[in-house]
């Protein structure tokens, strides 16, 4: 056995939803380096145009997709043009998520929940359903979701986000239970805090940002590339024997004492 050649991925393609930055972007180069040739996709062309281009400058292949996956449409059009490109479907990052609601779910628009349930869990299961019978023919494939350490505890703040991140931890584990027999395999990455736009509110205000990382065992926030290796992992060789698992990637913070 090799163990470096568990992780390679040469002549895999792969697309990332919500590639043109924070995580999404970060796991794009991840797989790009690990050998994928990916779609770096997210609603802005000029934006993961920016970011193949960067891509391919460091000598991999890559290509711009402009998808707004809360758009049936443009889902099956982001296979279609990755077919063209690339080939089949190796790898599925659903990254790419939304969060228009903050407060109690007493308080709940029904519009920003539909919202969030669309773009955060929706599109994930159409996207899934898009790549699996191509994964399914290719006979193997690796379908990772993005969810949050936020699918897994109660919070006061983020109520719809909460909720579809924790749907997506069972979308994960029925996917895998009924795609296991054609060796596509699902798993689920649980980040913790990471600094991101999607998270400024967390780092962006000092006394915010000290309570946060007082709480948190490795007393930080995590960057981006923090989550590119897992990510590299669940994709490839080194995690065939991985589907249905739920990854938290948190400083600790969920395993933090309590007093
Ligand atoms: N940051 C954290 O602390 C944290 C913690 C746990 C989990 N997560 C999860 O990690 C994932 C990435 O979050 P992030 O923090 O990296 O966020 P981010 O930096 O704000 O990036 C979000 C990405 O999603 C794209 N996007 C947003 N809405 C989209 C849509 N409707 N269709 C297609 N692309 C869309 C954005 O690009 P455009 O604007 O160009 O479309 C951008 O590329 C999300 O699933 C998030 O829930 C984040």
């Amino acid at each position: 056995m090799d163990i470096r050649a568990l992780f390679d991925l040469t002549g895999k393609t792969a697309i990332v939803t919500g590639a043109s930055k924070g995580i999404g972007k970060a796991i794009a180069l991840g797989l790009a380096q690990a050998g994928a040739q990916v779609v770096v996709s997210s609603r802005n062309q000029e934006a993961v145009d920016e970011v193949a281009t960067e891509l391919r400058t460091a000598g991999h292949r890559a290509q711009g997709i402009a998808c707004h996956v809360g758009d049936k449409d443009q889902l099956a059009s982001l296979v279609q043009q990755t077919n063209g490109h690339f080939g089949p479907v190796d790898i599925l990052v659903n990254n790419a998520a939304t969060n228009p609601f903050f407060g109690p779910i007493e308080e709940l628009d029904m519009g920003a929940f539909q919202k969030t349930m669309n773009i955060n869990l929706e599109a994930a299961i159409l996207l899934s359903n898009l790549v699996y019978p191509q994964m399914k023919a290719s006979g193997e494939g690796s379908i990772i979701h993005i969810s949050s350490i936020e699918g897994i505890h109660a919070s006061a703040l983020f109520s719809a986000y909460n909720v579809s991140k924790a749907a997506l931890i069972m979308l994960t584990k029925n996917q895998a239970a009924e795609w296991g027999k054609d060796k596509v395999r699902v798993n689920v990455i649980c980040p913790g805090f990471v600094k991101t736009k999607l998270s400024k509110m967390l780092w962006s205000n000092e006394n915010v940002h000290n309570r946060l990382i007082e709480k948190i065992p490795l007393g930080r926030m995590a960057e981006p590339e923090e989550m590119a290796g897992l990510a590299v992992f669940l994709a490839s060789k080194a995690s065939s024997y991985m589907t249905g698992s739920t990854l938290v990637q948190d400083g600790g913070l969920l395993n933090g004492p309590i007093l």
